[in-house]
C-alpha cells in the first residue's frame, strides 16, 4: 500500500527549500526532561508552541508558571503571534501548560483524535463523572492523519503516529519534524509502548513511516535523558541519523526484533513519577480539575490500577 499521506509530507520537506526556514526555538525543563519549542515563519511571524510545561512539585502538590512565562517572554519579546498550541499526545510526565498560555497570547489548541480513546480508558480509571464529556471538547482541533494546517506562509502535515499512547501525533512544519515520543536521540532509541492503549507493533510501524521522510529532515523530540557515555542533554536530529544510528530502530531492525526488545524493556520500567498527575489534566487539554466546594481542586491517585 502506498502511503500517500508521507508522500505528501516528504514532498513538503523537499519542497522547503523554496520557502522561509522555520525558525525553531527549545525550551527544556530539566525537572522532566521535555523540550518544548517555539517554532515560527520568520515572514509572517506567525507561530506554533509544541508540548509546553506547566511546573509542577508533586510533594507540594503546587503548580507553578515559571517554564510557561519563559516562553511567553521570549514570545512577546520577538513579536510572534501565536496560530496553534500543539500537543503531540496526552503526557505522562509533565502537566501541559497549554490553556496558560492560551489565555495570554491566542492560538487554536490542538491534538490528535484518538484523544477521545485517552479520555475514554483515563476517564473510567479516573472515575469521572459525565462533567467530562470525552468527546475532546478542551481542544479546539482535533488533528486526523494527514490533516494540513500552516505557521504563517509555511505548510504543515499532521501525521498519526500511535504506539507510545494511541492518540501520538507528529507535525511536519516545513522541513521540520516534531516527534512527541515516538523517537528519543539516536543513541537512547524509542519511548516505550505499555501505557494503557500503547502498542510496540504499532510504534515500531509509526517510526518507520517517519523515517521514510528525506534524510536531512530536521527532527525535534519531545525528551531526552542523556544516553550513557553522553554528558549533555540534545533534543534535535535528523532523519538520516536515526536511520544509520538509532540503537533500537535503525535500518534493519526488524518489527519483531524492536517488538521483543521493547516489551522486555518496558518490563523494567516504572511508571513515570507524575502520569496520575499529567494524564489527569492533560486528557482535559491541560485544563485541571474543578474546584471543590471549598474552592480547592483535587487530583486523584487511583489505588492498584496502574
Ligand atoms: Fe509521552
Amino acid at each position: 500500500m502506498t502511503d500517500t499521506i508521507l508522500a505528501a509530507a516528504a514532498s513538503q520537506v523537499t519542497a522547503a527549500q523554496g520557502i522561509p526556514t522555520l525558525v525553531v526555538r527549545s525550551f527544556f525543563d530539566q525537572p522532566t526532561n521535555t523540550a518544548s519549542y517555539v517554532a515560527h515563519d520568520p515572514t509572517t511571524r506567525r507561530a506554533a508552541i509544541i508540548d509546553s510545561v506547566l511546573d509542577f512539585d508533586a510533594a507540594a502538590g503546587r503548580t507553578d508558571t515559571a517554564s510557561a512565562d519563559a516562553i511567553i517572554a521570549y514570545v512577546r519579546d520577538e513579536e510572534l503571534g501565536i496560530d496553534w498550541l500543539l500537543e503531540t499526545h496526552a503526557h505522562a510526565d509533565h502537566l501541559s501548560a497549554a490553556p496558560y498560555l492560551q489565555k495570554a497570547l491566542g492560538g487554536a489548541l490542538a491534538i490528535g483524535r484518538e484523544i477521545l480513546r485517552v479520555q475514554d480508558v483515563f476517564g473510567k480509571i479516573f472515575n469521572e463523572g459525565t462533567d467530562f464529556a470525552r468527546d475532546g471538547s478542551e481542544f479546539d482541533r482535533l488533528f486526523d492523519d494527514g490533516d494540513r494546517f500552516a505557521i504563517g506562509s509555511i505548510p504543515a502535515i499532521a501525521l498519526h503516529v500511535p504506539g507510545h499512547t494511541p492518540a501520538d501525533m507528529a507535525y511536519v512544519i516545513g522541513e521540520a519534524v516534531f516527534t512527541g515520543d515516538t523517537l528519543f536521540m539516536p543513541d537512547y532509541g524509542s519511548a516505550r509502548a505499555d501505557f494503557p492503549g500503547g502498542d510496540a507493533r504499532q510504534l515500531y510501524r509509526s517510526i518507520r513511516r517517519l523515517l521514510t521522510l528525506p534524510a536531512e529532515t530536521r527532527l525535534f523530540l519531545c525528551h531526552d535523558y542523556k544516553a550513557p557515555g553522553r554528558d549533555r542533554y540534545a533534543w534535535e536530529t535528523t532523519v538520516g541519523a536515526q536511520r544509520t544510528g538509532n540503537v533500537h530502530v535503525h535500518e534493519g531492525v526488524g518489527e519483531d526484533e524492536f517488538v521483543t526488545m521493547r516489551m522486555a524493556r518496558d518490563a523494567t520500567l516504572s511508571m513515570p513519577k507524575l502520569i496520575l498527575p499529567s494524564i489527569q489534566v492533560n486528557m482535559r487539554g491541560g485544563h485541571l480539575p474543578e474546584p471543590e466546594a471549598n474552592g480547592t481542586r483535587y487530583l486523584q491517585i487511583p489505588l492498584n490500577v496502574l
